[in-house]
């Protein structure tokens, strides 16, 4: 029976741009997504995480050492400080630009009528903490009808998601070969299920869509590999090369 069954469009393309448009643009940047706009791509993946002071940022990483100028965790530094640094420094050629907040970037992701996958990349033993912050900022931020999707590899951050806002959609982000991924999905109650491709082959996709649930695979760079996965029936592939992989 489909009474009763809450119908959720999540808006979800084919072709998602990887932190932004990460082979082509700084990862997690505002110039990041707007390279990710200019290849076409509509809907991004970025990470979010908390300065020490409480402020959503996008940042991969624990600490400030890869993407940017500066140095030291993220949790041990304040926003005011985070936003004199430069997370362009792997483009020397680009202007230099701060840690975006998520704010910013949802503002952004708006302005081009844009969906987006908020990953909560909670540094440790900031995981509810975390995921209530990008819960306020979506609520104070997000104004269009598709939602923004919430995932993370942290049961805690999708156990606080469940609990705080029941209403926004969630992804099952898993790279442990082996498991019931499934299982582990529904268990949390979550919409879709976020796979490191290389634990699958075309063949197995079939199977898991069959759960109901759309599978979002990463990170996708090569042409063909996107190409046998989306012909097998994966819902959107996950890319840092817009450029090259296309739906
Ligand atoms: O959300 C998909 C993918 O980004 C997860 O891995 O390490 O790139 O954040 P990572
Ligand atoms: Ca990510």
């Amino acid at each position: 029976t489909f009474r009763g069954r809450l119908m959720v469009d999540l808006g979800l393309p084919p072709i998602i741009g990887h932190r932004g448009a990460r082979g082509l643009a700084p990862e997690n940047t505002l110039s990041g997504l707007k390279a990710a706009f200019g290849q076409g791509v509509r809907y991004v993946e970025i990470d979010a995480k908390l300065t020490q002071d409480g402020v959503v940022i996008l940042m991969h990483d624990e600490t400030l050492d890869r993407t940017t100028n500066g140095s030291g965790a993220v949790a041990e530094t304040p926003y005011a400080l985070i936003h004199t640094l430069n997370a362009a420094k792997a483009f020397p050629d680009l202007a230099p630009e701060p840690p975006p907040t998520l704010v910013e970037v949802l503002e952004l992701v708006q302005s081009v009528g844009g969906g987006i996958n908020i990953e909560i990349k909670p540094c440790p033993g900031r995981e509810r903490e975390t995921a209530a912050a990008v819960i306020d900022v979506v609520r104070a931020t997000w104004r269009q009808p598709i939602l923004p999707l919430l995932s993370s590899f942290q049961r805690a951050s999708l156990e606080a998601c469940r609990d705080l806002a029941p209403d926004l959609p969630r992804g099952y982000l898993s790279e442990i070969e082996g498991e019931d991924w499934v299982a582990e999905a529904k268990s949390l109650g979550c919409t879709t299920l976020n796979l490191g491709w290389k634990m699958l082959t075309p063949a197995q996709v079939p199977g898991l869509i069959a759960s109901g649930l759309p599978l979002l695979l990463w990170t996708v760079n090569e042409p063909e590999v996107a190409r046998a996965f989306l012909a097998a029936g994966a819902t959107a592939i996950i890319t840092d090369r817009p450029d090259i992989v296309c739906a």
